[in-house]
């Protein structure tokens, strides 16, 4: 399974460049030709003059060979500049810009499990990194500039020795494989040592993210120094494995260096015997030391690039098998675009739990109609926001138990779903932009002109004028720049923006001064006008205007009606209202 991914993974991203990277792979092998035609020219040039009295034909024989020797390294060097290029323009930018989009959407298309198990620091870092290994330089670069033209180096330096002397040709291939054995075994330690560095510099990457995210907790339990020597602690462990990892490369260098010096020397000494029986002759030798010095470097290259991509690949593999896990809400087969007339909205026995622990709803049974406006009170925990999210889907909403206009939410699309409803959360969140792009967040085509009038219902230009930069004012991280009844505001002037059908409000339990409380109402009476709303309510006051409350505990609905009749009811409605009044 985890093989197939990567397999498919590659096939997908590859396949999108496939006429670039056969070009590149059938111009490559040009520059290793050239790389042993040189040397063997050189070689044919000392056996001509060995051999030969100088005379017209020999030196146009010597000329043709002294021009090729010019020529040819110079048409190597753009063949490899040419590639580098292509590499640069056709496959690093584009491939790794479109493999960094697809994984970011997946890794947004996961829901809150995932997101609870893994950290954001993580996954992000997780993602740059299988698209460097994919797309970029470093890797695909590595793999045509180095490995594969080492191979067809090796192939021609094999051909051509063959042509000089086939037993010759042997010993070379027997030397190299062994050589390349020798650099396998020694280099399998250095792979774990940097998997596992690997996968603690995620983790620490993932560890700093979510200090940063929570400095304010850092700050008012006075632990920045506590945090930082953890972090420390880790980083220590993380370069104890960094000096371990470079003192294995270090000796497998050095051990790999002296075994190819012991290669290079038994070769040329099976040279010199070959030539002293006269089975070869004195530029064969030039050619043999050309063939033999380089082999460090090519066995260095291609065991080198195999070691480091083993490492990577089974890093990738990981990537991509976090990923792939599968989102726990998906939209159904031929889901539909959900189209929404009145807006009524249907419970039909609902019932939802998080866990083992039991119900959060249970058997709810409730309809909105179209228009209609009700609000929802009930004791801390007793699954208010619960329900708000199952209508929406951001829960693994049962089949069948919530329906909007007759269609069960389930068997719509989740985008249609999400624009249909405007939703006001407990906890006002900002994206760290400045407060216009916040606004008309969610409806992007918005002018000038709406974005105001937006404003102005919802009480934000109350504020915003006193703001250094107005509406261009960045508003920090989550909005921490504003006020918390500001922030809310801010989220009432998006949803009026928004201007939904439906709209979702869930009322945060801060307590806010009357002023602002009475801006919020004011802000959230422009709002409801004409929509179907659910209003979850603390402060009671805010639910004066609506057509009906719902009192629910423990995800039960216990009393059901017009707010002056639960008063009358004398029941749990009234028992909450007097202890607000
Ligand atoms: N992600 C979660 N995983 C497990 N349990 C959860 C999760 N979210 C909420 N709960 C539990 O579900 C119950 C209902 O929570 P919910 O947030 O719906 O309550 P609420 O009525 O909105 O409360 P409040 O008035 O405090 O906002 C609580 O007992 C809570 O601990
Ligand atoms: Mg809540």
């Amino acid at each position: 399974m985890k093989n197939r991914l990567l397999f498919d993974f590659i096939k997908k991203y590859y396949g999108q460049v496939k006429y670039t990277l056969l070009f590149m792979l059938l111009i490559l092998p040009v520059t290793s030709v050239i790389s042993q035609l040189v040397p063997w020219y050189v070689s044919k040039i000392i056996t001509l003059i060995n051999l030969n009295e100088p005379s017209d034909e020999i030196w146009q024989k010597l000329i043709v060979m002294f021009i090729a020797i010019a020529v040819l390294p110079v048409i190597s060097t753009l063949i490899s500049l040419f590639v580098m290029f292509l590499l640069q323009k056709k496959i690093a930018y584009p491939l790794g810009l479109r493999i960094r989009r697809d994984l970011f959407a997946q890794a947004l298309g996961q829901h809150r499990r995932f997101w609870s198990k893994y950290n954001a620091g993580t996954v992000f870092s997780k993602i740059d990194n299988t698209r460097r290994f994919i797309a970029a330089w470093g890797s695909l670069g590595d793999f045509l500039l180095f490995f594969y033209t080492s191979v067809w180096t090796l192939i021609i330096i094999l051909f051509l020795l063959a042509r000089i002397n086939l037993s010759f040709a042997l010993a070379y291939l027997c030397g190299t494989l062994i050589l390349f054995a020798v650099f396998h075994k020694v280099s399998s330690s250095t792979f774990k040592v940097s998997a596992q560095q690997e996968n603690f510099m995620n983790k620490i990457f993932g560890r700093t993210v979510n200090m940063v995210g929570n400095y304010f907790l850092l700050k008012i339990f006075a632990s920045v120094g506590r945090e930082s020597e953890k972090l420390d602690k880790d980083y220590t462990t993380v370069c104890k494995a960094m000096q371990k990892n470079a003192w294995l490369r270090n000796r497998n260098q050095l051990f790999l260096s002296i075994s190819v010096v012991l290669f290079e020397c038994l070769m040329i000494v099976y040279a010199v015997l070959l030539w002293t029986k006269g089975n070869i002759q004195v530029g064969n030798i030039v050619y043999i030391l050309n063939a033999v010095m380089p082999l460090g470097g090519i066995v260095a290259n291609l065991a080198g690039f195999w070691m480091l991509n083993r490492a990577h690949l089974y890093k990738v593999q990981n990537n991509l098998t976090m990923l792939a896990e599968t989102p726990e809400i998906k939209d159904a087969d031929n889901a539909k675009q959900l189209t929404v007339s009145s807006g009524k909205i249907e419970f039909k026995g609902l019932n939802f739990s998080y866990n083992d622990a039991g119900r959060v709803i249970s058997d709810l049974t409730l309809t909105v109609n179209g228009g209609e406006k009700v609000g929802i009170v009930g004791v801390s925990g007793g699954g208010k926001t619960t329900l708000l999210h199952l209508l929406q889907r951001l829960l693994p909403t049962p089949e069948k138990s919530i329906y909007i206009d007759g269609q069960d939410i389930t068997k719509v699309t989740q985008n249609s779903l999400h624009d249909a409803i405007a939703f006001i959360p407990q906890d006002t969140s900002l994206f760290h932009r400045t407060l216009s792009e916040n606004i008309s967040y969610g409806s992007f085509n918005a002018t000038e002109e709406q974005i105001a009038e937006a404003s102005r219902k919802a009480f934000v230009d109350e504020f915003a004028e006193e703001l250094p930069e107005k509406y261009q004012t960045l508003v920090g991280d989550k909005g921490v720049k504003l006020s918390g009844g500001q922030r809310q505001r801010a989220g009432i002037a998006r949803a009026v923006l928004k201007d939904c059908k439906i709209l979702l409000l869930d009322e945060a339990t801060s307590a806010l001064d009357s002023r602002s409380e009475k801006y919020i109402q004011e802000s959230l009476q422009n709002l409801i006008k004409g929509k179907t709303v659910i209003a979850v309510a603390h402060r009671l006051s805010t639910l004066e205007n609506m057509d009906r409350i719902v009192v629910i505990d423990n995800g039960l609905i216990i009393e059901e009606g017009r707010p002056e009749q639960l008063l009358r009811q004398q029941g749990k409605y009234a028992k909450l209202w007097n202890l607000q009044a």
